[in-house]
């Protein structure tokens, strides 16, 4: 086990105009669950493949424990690797699969067998040590696939969606039998999902990337209270936070006509930023239904009915994308009292919970 610390680790690619990772800083302690998320695209399978030494990075460098691996080749780094596509060799059993790393390695016969033993207890996979992978299912291939990652008892398991060819049901059982078992282990996990979901459930932190920067790297819970900036504050959560460019007034912003209060450093802070918009964010549940006279003018277009509750999905009249569409806002009410396709009804937003970005930097403005 050990801490891994990406310093400043960049990777452009042959022929590429910009860096896929761009100066990537990031400390990641020692049995910890890392997450690292973002849209397709952003970067997460070329730093973690950074970090196994898959690919060789461009500028600064990487260590793992106290050793620099930056020029290290992959053999040597003490890592484990668990892929999307497990990778299984189809003629051999399974407890062949999970010792072949093993045997390579010149290890003996005897603890070479404990070792496989051992993690098949842990993973559930006594039974079907004999058995050829096409004898198992989804599932339990990716247990083989998690066990010879586990048999080497390496210095950190990085594992690249590992969940991806899984059916719906059977990724949330098995996200949550990761989950555990890292736990159990206690070996530092660096994991990639564009599944911000699977990553907000499995991380002790998660870390947002896009367009090969990163954007945010903190516990699931402070992404989701304190987004740092727009993009974060629209990729964490599902349903997504609702974001509004509004004009900004001397207390506040107003919306769709009424008046929003903003908290008072937020409006400061804003107007020594030289700025009369903003974009604020407010989650779908942090909005209630209130009188015509209180409330934001909301047209509904249409009503998710979930049974404790349902999502309304409509907009703010003159409250538009810059495209000039109307933006779409999603609302969480409870499922007593929902409204109809087509009805008005008037909102009121918690101010506790309304988020304040700058439009122009995205940055986060509010505590
Ligand atoms: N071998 C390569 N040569 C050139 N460019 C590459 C190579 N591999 C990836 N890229 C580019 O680097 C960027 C990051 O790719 P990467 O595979 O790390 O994304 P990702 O976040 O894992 O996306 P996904 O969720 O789709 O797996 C992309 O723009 C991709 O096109
Ligand atoms: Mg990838």
């Amino acid at each position: 086990m050990a801490a891994i610390t990406y310093d400043k680790a960049t990777l452009q690619y042959p022929g590429a105009d910009k860096p896929s990772v761009n100066a990537l800083d990031l400390d990641i302690a020692d049995g910890e669950f890392l997450v690292l998320v973002g849209p397709s695209g952003c970067g997460k399978s070329t730093s973690l493949r950074m970090l196994a030494g898959l690919e060789d990075v461009t500028d600064g460098s990487i260590r793992i424990g106290d050793k620099d691996v930056t020029h290290v080749p992959p053999k040597n780094r003490d890592i484990a690797m668990v892929f999307q596509n497990y990778a299984l060799y189809p003629h051999m059993s399974v407890a062949d699969n999970m010792g072949f790393a093993l045997k390579i390695s010149g290890m003996g016969k005897e603890e070479m067998r404990k070792r496989v033993e051992d993690a098949a207890k842990v993973l559930d996979l006594t039974q079907y040590l004999d058995r050829k992978p096409k004898a198992l299912s989804g599932g339990q291939r990716q247990r083989v696939a998690m066990g010879r990652a586990i048999v080497r008892n390496p210095q950190a398991f990085l594992m690249d969606e590992p969940l991806s060819n899984l059916d719906a049901k059977l990724r949330v059982q098995t996200r949550t039998e990761i989950a555990a078992l890292q736990r159990r282990l206690g070996t530092t996990t660096v994991y990639v999902t564009h599944d911000q979901v699977e990553a907000m459930t499995m991380g002790d932190r998660v870390c947002v990337l896009k367009d090969g920067f990163l954007q945010q790297v903190d516990t699931p819970r402070n992404l989701y209270d304190k987004p740092d900036n727009i993009f974060v504050a629209g990729f964490i959560g599902s349903p997504a936070m609702n974001l509004v460019e509004v004009q900004l007034t001397g207390e506040g912003a107003t919306v769709g006509g009424k008046p929003v209060p903003l908290p008072r450093s937020a409006v400061s802070a804003l107007s020594a930023q030289n700025q009369t918009t903003a974009t604020i964010g407010f989650r779908p549940e942090a909005t209630s239904l209130t009188t015509a006279e209180n409330g934001i003018p909301f047209e509904v277009t249409v009503v998710e009915e979930l049974g404790s509750d349902a999502f309304a999905y409509g907009s703010f009249p003159g409250a538009q994308t810059e495209a000039g569409r109307e933006r779409l806002i999603t609302v969480r009410i409870p499922g007593r009292n929902v409204p109809m396709k087509g009805e008005t009804v008037h909102l009121q937003v918690d101010p506790e919970s309304i988020h304040v970005f700058n439009t122009e930097t995205g940055k986060r403005i509010s505590e």
